[in-house]
């Protein structure tokens, strides 16, 4: 019962997970062509907002970013560390008195009124953590949007590379030497992932019917007090459509951050990322490209959707 969002409150608080997730666009190229996405849709479409709800915003990468716009933003996430954590940014930035921070669950926003936000959004995979109500709660964050909705989610499409793929993230380090935990391990154990690797047409086959990844081994290992990742229910492009459609929003536009950077080698990437220009042009044709409805669904984690309410 209630194990996803255990899981994930669980996860989240581990207490270095703020400042890891801080840093993630100074440690991975895919994060850097991510964010960069996420950015310039929000501020494309910022006219007429002016008050915005981030549920699971996490270290605050894009409340922050819209509280320096001028928006007032209620900073909604399940961990007190990533909050924490989004607090002591804000206060960097001087945005302190822009966003009111609020511990709590997507899974219950009742405390929040219809139409309550100008802009109502939700980054990087939260909605996918509240399975197995990720319906109920798009529906919710819908009631409470006044004008626009923006969500990213997991990708089914996007997530089947992985299981063929053990050392995908290695391909966005942008620096091999980095002094992250992550980065250490992969590349420590990048010649045992590659031995030990075996395609399993059963686990692909799963994943694509069902979109679940974790579940039994997930709920063992909370039981026994560790600390597995998150149960996440990763949507198909048409699913997320036909779900937004259901409850009212309009104009729905879908797109895959990441896919055109995925299809490069690392070597080729960090070339990139290490010239202004090229870095500059290359982010703006990402931008372009992954805005196609036809590679949305191959986004690097993640499948994004806007719309108006
Ligand atoms: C990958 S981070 C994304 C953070 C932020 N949206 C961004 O894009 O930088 C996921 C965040 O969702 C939060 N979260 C996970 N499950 C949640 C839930 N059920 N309710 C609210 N927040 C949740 C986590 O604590 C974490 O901060």
């Amino acid at each position: 019962m209630d194990y996803s969002r255990k899981i994930s409150e669980r996860q989240w608080n581990l207490p270095e997970k703020g400042e890891l997730e801080s840093r993630r666009e100074a440690t991975y190229i895919d994060d850097i062509i991510q964010k960069d996405h996420i950015q310039r849709k929000l501020l494309e479409n910022l006219d007429g907002i002016k008050t915005v709800f981030d549920g699971g915003a996490g270290s605050g990468r894009f409340s922050i970013l819209l509280a320096k716009h001028g928006c007032r933003v209620t900073h909604f996430d399940i961990s007190q560390p990533m909050i924490d954590k989004a607090k002591e940014l804000a206060a960097r930035e001087g945005v302190l008195d822009r966003i009111t921070f609020v511990k709590g669950a997507l899974e219950d926003l009742g405390a929040y009124r219809d139409r309550e936000f100008d802009l109502v959004m939700s980054f990087d995979a939260p909605v996918s953590y509240t399975w197995p109500n990720q319906n109920r709660v798009i529906g919710e964050l819908v009631r409470i949007a006044g004008k626009r909705i923006a969500v990213s989610v997991s990708s089914r499409l996007g997530s089947l590379p992985y299981l063929a793929n053990p050392i995908q993230k290695n391909q966005f380090f942008l620096d091999e030497q980095a002094d992250d935990p992550f980065v250490r391990w992969c590349v420590a154990n990048r010649e045992r992932m590659i031995d030990g690797f075996s395609f399993s047409r059963d686990a692909a086959e799963k994943l694509l019917y069902d979109g679940l990844m974790g579940g039994e081994d997930e709920i063992a290992q909370y039981e026994q007090g560790g600390t597995p990742w998150c149960i996440t229910y990763a949507f198909m492009p048409d699913e997320l459509e036909r779900i937004l459609s259901a409850c009212g929003v309009k104009n729905i536009r879908l797109s895959g951050p990441g896919a055109y950077g995925r299809t490069i080698p690392r070597d080729i990437l960090v070339k990139i990322m290490n010239d202004p220009k090229q870095k500059k042009d290359f982010l703006d044709f990402c931008y372009r490209y992954d805005s196609s409805p036809y590679v949305c669904g191959m986004g690097k984690d993640n499948l994004l959707a806007t719309g108006e309410v």
